[in-house]
């Protein structure tokens, strides 16, 4: 069996076989040449030997190489015996056996260093291989882990992928799902909303409007700034208020230095102006109004006047007799008789006027005046 290595391509790798082997290619030598004797001489023998030298050397070992030099030097010069008769070999003889074994010597070192060499190769090449094995087992266990690591990432990047997906729909997917219906129901809301939005701004301006209406409905009713300020300046505030609402164009002539007249005088002449001015705006269809408003030291005269299409003369007549069609007018008489004054009513198709006196007493004028300025301060207070 020959190893099928780079270096001893020809060595067998049982020792047994290799000195065996030696033996026999000796022999075998040895009886070609012993055969060959009587025509090419004992040194020749010496000389074919020295490959067989030299390949054992070469090849395959110390040993080897010795057993094949000892066997071909003995074999050589001794044998068969009795051709030598074992006798002391001849000059020529001893020259060509010590040539052998110089030679031989020197093979057989070289076969040694070589063999050696090719040990210390074999081993180093051994020892690289069993690093390169070792490092290719590392690799392998490494590349192992590798994989395994790369499954176990894989896995736990699955696992982590579900678990998210797990997350997402229980979680964050329920409160989305909630949230939706959450929206959903607000925009069902939103819609009722908008309409009671509407309802509620609707009654809202219904609200403000009839704030201020109740508050119209309650200065025109009884207006604070009669009591606090007197007829100059409620009568202004009043019928702007009235040409503001009723379009008519309404001329106020008040005197800034009227001064303040006893209350239920001052009630009076502004119901009175009201009532006038109402009859104006429903009946007269006059575009403009005139109130002019004087004093003297014994009385007050109020003057409302009109160029609308009068008073209808069956109405007429009958206001100036005992009875009035409506109540307006019958109060403006009423509350002027109380207060000892009279009223005058003309009127024809060109417009109505109507004057009212009313008496100021010195006396009565003094006291009411005073508890008018008493009301207005209290009040102011
Ligand atoms: N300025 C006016 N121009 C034309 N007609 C008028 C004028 N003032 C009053 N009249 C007529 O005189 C009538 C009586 O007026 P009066 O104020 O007494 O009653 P009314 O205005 O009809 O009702 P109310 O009792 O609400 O005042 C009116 O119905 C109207 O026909
Ligand atoms: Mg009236």
């Amino acid at each position: 069996m020959l190893t099928g290595g780079v270096f001893p391509a020809r060595t067998p790798r049982n020792a047994l076989i290799r000195y065996v082997l030696a033996i026999t290619l000796t022999l075998i030598v040895l009886l070609v040449c012993h055969s060959l004797n009587p025509f090419v001489g004992d040194n020749v023998t010496f000389i074919a030997l020295t490959p067989v030298v030299a390949f054992v050397a070469w090849y395959w070992g110390l040993g080897e190489s010795l057993l094949t030099v000892l066997l071909a030097l003995g074999g050589t010069m001794y044998w068969p015996i009795p051709q030598h008769s074992l006798s002391v070999p001849s000059l020529a003889q001893s020259a060509g056996a010590l040539a052998f074994i110089f030679t031989s010597a020197v093979i057989v070192a070289l076969g040694e260093a070589r063999r050696r060499e090719n040990e210390k190769l074999r081993n180093a090449q051994g020892e690289l291989e069993s690093r390169v094995q070792e490092r290719t087992a590392e690799l392998d266990s490494a590349n192992q882990k590798l994989r395994r690591l790369t499954s176990r990432l894989l896995e736990l990047q699955d696992e982590e992928r579900r678990r998210i997906a797990r997350e997402l729909h229980d979680s964050i997917g329920q409160m989305l799902a909630a949230v939706s219906m959450n929206l959903s129901a607000a925009r069902a809301d939103i819609d009722r909303l908008t309409k009671t939005t509407a309802t509620l701004t609707d009654s809202e301006d219904l609200v403000q409007q009839m704030c201020k209406e109740v508050r119209t409905i309650s200065h025109l009713l009884h207006p604070p700034l009669l009591d606090e300020a007197g007829l100059a300046s409620a009568l202004p505030w009043y019928t702007e208020g009235f040409a503001r609402r009723s379009k008519i164009n309404v001329n106020l002539d008040c005197p800034d230095d009227f001064g303040r007249i006893p209350r239920e005088m001052e009630t009076a002449v502004f119901r009175l102006v009201q009532e006038c001015l109402t009859n104006i705006h429903r009946h007269s269809g006059s575009p403009t109004a005139k109130i002019r408003l004087h004093r003297s030291n014994h009385e007050v005269v109020i003057q409302v006047e009109d160029k609308g299409q009068g008073i209808p003369s069956e109405k007429l007549g009958s206001m100036t007799s005992a009875g009035t069609p409506g109540v307006g007018i019958t109060g403006m008489k009423e509350r002027v008789r109380q207060l000892g004054g009279t009223l005058e009513i003309s009127s024809d198709h060109s417009g109505t006027k109507i004057v009212a006196r009313l008496p100021i007493s010195e006396t009565s004028s003094n006291e009411d005046l005073s508890s008018t300025q008493d009301a207005s301060s209290s009040a102011a207070a």
